[in-house]
């Protein structure tokens, strides 16, 4: 599992406490599942502040990195999640759109709901390795679900 391109590509994605907040986990959660992704795990919780920065590190030296970290942590829940099926980290990325809200595609996630690049709702993976990172960084193996999908959405 996991090798680029294949149908058992998966991503991570997380719902910011902004999604959370305006109570758009629904929402963002069903546009996964109707474009046939499957859902993998799930869970929402605060994150430490160790977890934030790590999950963030790469972005240490960023000014707003500090703000994101406290936000992400303030104690609104995120919701995070792994998803799967073809093309998910590139697809995931259109979905959830644009850093800039004023860039995002307007059916994208951040199109529909966002104006402010700090309460842009979503995080998704940007690459294969990141992916990898994340996924193993936020959830344990036996918190990923193995399952047969049947939504016409994952025949290749
Ligand atoms: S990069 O490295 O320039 O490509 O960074 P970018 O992809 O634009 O953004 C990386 C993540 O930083 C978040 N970001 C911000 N958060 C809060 N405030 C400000 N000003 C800000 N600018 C960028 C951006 O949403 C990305 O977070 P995630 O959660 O990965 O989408």
């Amino acid at each position: 599992a996991g090798e680029k391109g294949t149908v058992s590509e998966r991503s991570f994605v997380m719902i910011k406490p902004d999604g959370v907040s305006r109570q758009l986990v629904g929402k963002i959660v069903s546009r996964f599942e109707e474009r046939g992704y499957k859902l993998v795990a799930i869970k929402s919780l605060t994150p430490s502040p160790a977890l934030a920065k790590e999950h963030y590190i790469d972005l240490a030296s960023r000014p707003f990195y500090g703000g994101l970290v406290k936000y992400i942590t303030s104690g609104t829940p995120v919701v995070a999640m792994v998803w799967e099926g073809k093309d998910i980290i590139r697809q995931g990325r259109r979905i959830v759109g644009a850093t800039n809200p004023l860039e995002s595609d307007p059916g994208s996630v951040r199109g529909q709901y966002a104006v402010s690049v700090g309460r842009n709702l979503i995080h998704a993976s940007d690459s294969f390795e990141s992916a990898t990172k994340e996924i193993d960084l936020w959830f344990s193996e036996a918190e990923l679900s193995s399952y047969e999908p049947t939504a016409w959405g994952w025949v290749m």
